[in-house]
């Protein structure tokens, strides 16, 4: 154990030997590194050389794109592609707002890589209707109201398609526990469980 005095000087040494060692590393960077800093440069130069090409099929449609690796493919849909009907609400896997199929499953598009995705077919809210034709998902959201803001509802709606094609909805208990991961703040759920139930007594889903 340090008394007072020797905890005093130890601290002071600790103090100096951490701006010495900031010190010598600001000047031993050239200064052509800490304009390129100021500038970001070194994040357009990372952009420009870190990009890796990525075929994907979004809504039935084939894309040949270039992504950076740690873009999400909810940052892809939304920024690149400008299919913006996936919600980001969490961003940390929490809320479902950006829940989209992958290959027919249900995955939430803010906790996965979109490089990962490279030859996968993906549909989001924007691809379920056919043509002019909703989704009968997206009519029972209608006909039960099951939404009112609607920010979770592109997630919802998703997630209860997948929800019935996984053979999850054959109760109101099942609906709950498999529907848990989407969040509703306005609390729709008694109508979004309505719409979920009748859709899977047509036997709909797909
Ligand atoms: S935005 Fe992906 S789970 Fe909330
Ligand atoms: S309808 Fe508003 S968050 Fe669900």
């Amino acid at each position: 154990m340090l008394n007072e005095s020797e905890e005093k000087s130890s601290h002071s040494r600790r103090s100096f030997l951490k701006r010495t060692t900031a010190t010598a590393a600001i000047l031993a960077t050239p200064p052509v590194l800490v304009k390129a800093a100021d500038k970001k440069l070194d994040e357009k130069v990372a952009q420009r050389f870190e990009q890796v090409p990525l075929q994907l099929e979004v809504n039935g449609k084939p894309y040949s794109l270039q992504v950076e690796p740690r873009v999400t493919l909810l940052d892809l849909l939304r920024e690149q592609l400008h299919l913006t009907g996936s919600k980001k609400g969490c961003d940390l896997g929490q809320c479902g707002a950006c829940t989209v199929h992958i290959d027919g499953k249900r995955v939430l598009s803010c906790l996965s890589l979109a490089v990962m995705q490279s030859g996968k077919k993906i549909t989001t809210i924007e691809g379920l209707a056919n043509g002019d034709n909703l989704h009968p998902m997206q009519e029972a959201f209608i006909k039960y109201d099951g939404f009112q803001c609607g920010y979770c509802t592109p997630g919802q709606i998703m997630s209860a398609v997948a929800c019935i094609n996984e053979g999850h909805a054959t109760s109101d208990a099942e609906i709950r526990e498999y529907m848990s991961g989407n969040i509703c703040r306005c609390g729709a759920y008694p109508n979004i469980g309505a719409a979920i139930k009748d859709v899977a007594g047509r036997g709909g889903g797909q």
